[in-house]
């Protein structure tokens, strides 16, 4: 049995072949404050109740109403073609996510409303209104299609957290074509994978990005990623720090020397509801990683319509979501949600912790923010630098904190609470995935009671459940697999170039049949407790929560078996305070190979090369043999139980080597 101890506060895999429990139980509750609830959209239980009954009574319907609230060049025919495992929304419908976020606002006043305020890591500030946003964007895609880009191709975009990141989001969503986010630390190697697959025929990057107080190349990575990607025409580059890098004539074009000069006026492409907004690729339990396809008309009704329930989005809001654009996060809550909304957008271009562990304190304080969402392992690392720090700063901005990417520990969340909430401001604990595009579990600040830990219930319009094996509903506190049982606007709609991947990912665990009309399957373990608050538990497949990213310890395995002095490896997770899971690599070397730790640091690094240093293990244990069953599988599980309790207790029968377990149980007390 998995089980999660309340204390260790990270989530550890749970294992498939048993019942999940878990022992986690958290009675303190926190009802929304009368101060917040005096303006919220939503102010009170009865209102969300009379929601979600209007939602469950006919969720098509529900989902209808809100895409009235976009901008439609044509209305759909149909709200939701559903053939299982495939939906399509708001058939029919024309629209554009660049003209929801942007030209909507500039009738009215919102045009001289601040929709970004950047500021870089060596403090420099850019504030950027509705209408001058507007106007670059429309540069920005005159001279994509000066380059040749047509509607339906992909364009690559590998950059850091600058404002021409956003821009060059929204000028390929203006355009029609489907951008493909590559996060900014990925390896080149990482950067050539996903531009192969996507099949990009752009890639727009930077010189240089600025992280920690120091350059890090991006132009020079990518003309090593793209020596083998036959589909890229063309480079267009940003210049940020002013670096010397090598630029191929013909191929290689400034974003100074061609967007700055285009057109401010262009015409944004009416597109069907359908049309491929973007492709972000996201790991899996096996092999390669997965191109998620999100498409346009559900997927901005969905992210419109959380972003200001769930965000409770004011007016006058300054809104500060910390994720990289590299991410779904940064996708649906930095850019398209908030601009949709017509909100005031803070970016920060660095690190959080630099020059010094107050940075963020700094910059609610600076810029008067009064929505803040983060992930758990970032609050547990300002936890760690101590209260001190946010104890410098007026924080008196803040109405509203959020909280994404993990299972946030109660401890954390108390924290959260107190030292920078003061108290005062409801926590918004969202789950959601890559693949769900937009929040889907998740109190509404103004009516939901929180309690530290738990993400709440699904939102109106979402149907989740945690079942049996079989398909029946768990009772409470029991624990069993996250399900969604109706299709939702913003699903994915496809893994790209491989749909069969889509069936078997998402949709074979609870197969249509007999029983049921097939259910998505989340990947996440969880339980309901007996007011029906979901607690999630972790990943019950091979992935790994990393400092709230998904890795999947197949892609590590791989990147280290490409070593030629590597025979075998196995990677696990054990639960670390601050990133949540730590990487544990078991690994055999090949005959007449010393294991070192001069070795074991080399294979770090060719995973740093390989993947990006997000994904380097934190340990790497040689041992001579892995622990397989018979048919030859490698036993994770067992794996597990010693990186995370020191012994294999669960059943062994299965083992073809017993001797392995007890190997492998003293190399870690070296
Ligand atoms: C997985 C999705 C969605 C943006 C960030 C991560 C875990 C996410 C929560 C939460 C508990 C959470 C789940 C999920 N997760 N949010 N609030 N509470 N777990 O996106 O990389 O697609 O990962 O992150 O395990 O399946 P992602």
């Amino acid at each position: 049995m998995a089980s999660r101890s309340a204390k260790s506060g990270a989530a550890t895999s749970a294992d498939t072949s048993d019942r999940i429990s878990s022992v986690l139980q958290e009675h303190r509750a926190f009802a929304p404050p009368a101060s917040f609830r005096a303006r919220a959209h939503v102010s009170s239980a009865r209102q969300l109740a009379s929601l979600r009954a209007e939602a469950e009574a006919d969720p098509v319907a529900f989902w209808q109403e809100r895409a009235k609230e976009l901008a439609w060049f044509r209305p759909w025919k149909k709200v939701l073609d559903w053939k299982h495992p495939h939906a399509r929304w708001f058939v029919g419908g024309t629209t554009n996510a660049s003209v929801n976020c942007l030209d909507r606002h500039l009738g009215g006043w919102r045009r001289t409303k601040a929709a970004l305020i950047w500021e870089g890591e060596m403090g420099e500030v850019r504030t950027m209104t509705y209408q001058q946003l507007h106007g670059q964007v429309c540069k920005a895609a005159n001279a994509l299609l000066k380059l040749g880009v047509q509607r339906g191709d992909v364009v690559a975009i590998y950059m850091g957290m600058v404002p021409e990141t956003v821009i060059a989001m929204l000028a390929c969503a203006r355009i029609g074509a489907t951008h493909n986010v590559i996060f900014g630390g990925f390896s080149s190697e990482a950067v050539r994978e996903r531009i192969n697959d996507s099949g990009a025929v752009v890639l727009i990057t930077q010189d240089a990005a600025v992280r920690r107080g120091s350059i890090v190349e991006l132009k020079s990575a990518a003309d090593v990623a793209v020596k083998k990607c036959p589909s890229i025409r063309h480079m267009l580059v940003l210049s940020r720090c002013g670096v010397q890098v090598t630029m191929k004539r013909g191929r290689d074009l400034w974003w100074h020397d061609v967007v700055d000069g285009a057109s401010p006026v262009n015409e944004p492409a009416q597109l069907d509801s359908e049309h491929p907004l973007f492709i972000l690729y996201t790991s899996g339990s096996t092999g390669k990683p997965k191109g998620i396809l999100h498409t346009t008309g559900g997927y901005l009704t969905q992210v419109a319509y959380t972003t200001r329930m769930v965000f409770d989005l004011q007016e006058d809001d300054v809104y500060f979501c910390t994720a990289d654009v590299g991410w779904i996060t940064g996708h649906s809550y930095v850019v398209y949600g908030p601009l949709m909304n017509g909100a005031t957008v803070m970016i920060y271009e660095g690190v959080p912790n630099y020059p010094a562990p107050d940075r963020m304190w700094d910059i609610v304080e600076r810029h008067a923010v009064s929505v803040f969402y983060t992930a758990p392992t970032a609050i547990r690392s300002f936890m760690k630098a101590g209260q001190a720090w946010p104890e410098r700063h007026d924080l008196s901005s803040l109405r509203l904190l959020g909280t994404v990417g993990e299972p946030i520990n109660p401890e954390a969340w108390m924290w959260y609470h107190s030292v920078i909430g003061k108290g005062r401001c409801p926590i918004v604990d969202t789950w959601w995935q890559t693949e769900t595009g937009a929040i889907m579990i998740s109190p509404l600040p103004g009516a939901t009671t929180t309690r530290p830990g738990t993400a709440t219930v699904p939102l109106p319009g979402i149907v989740a459940d945690v079942v049996r094996k079989d398909g029946t509903s768990c009772g409470p506190n029991e624990g069993g697999l996250l399900v969604i049982k109706h299709p939702w606007p913003s699903m994915l709609r496809t893994i790209h170039g491989n749909d069969e991947r889509y069936k078997a990912a998402y949709w074979s665990e609870f197969p249509k049949g007999r029983r049921h009309p097939g259910w998505y399957f989340t990947g996440d373990g969880a339980r309901r407790d007996r007011y029906g608050n979901i607690w999630i538990i972790g990943r019950v497949d091979d992935v790994v929560n990393v400092s709230g990213h998904r890795l999947g310890t197949a892609e590590i395995e791989s990147a280290l078996v490409s070593d030629p002095r590597v025979a075998e490896a196995a990677v696990v997770a054990r639960p670390d305070d601050i990133k949540g899971n730590a990487l544990v690599a078991f690994v055999t070397v090949k005959v007449g190979v010393k294991a070192s730790g001069a070795l074991a640091e080399s294979l770090r690094q060719h995973v740093g090369k390989e993947i990006g240093p997000i994904a380097k293990p934190d340990e790497i244990r040689f041992t001579d043999a892995l622990p397989k069953t018979r048919s030859g599988k490698i036993m994770r599980r067992l794996l597990r139980e010693i990186v995370t309790s020191g012994s294999a207790t669960g059943d062994v029968t299965t083992l073809e080597d017993s001797g392995v377990l007890e190997r492998l149980r003293s190399i870690e007390e070296e």
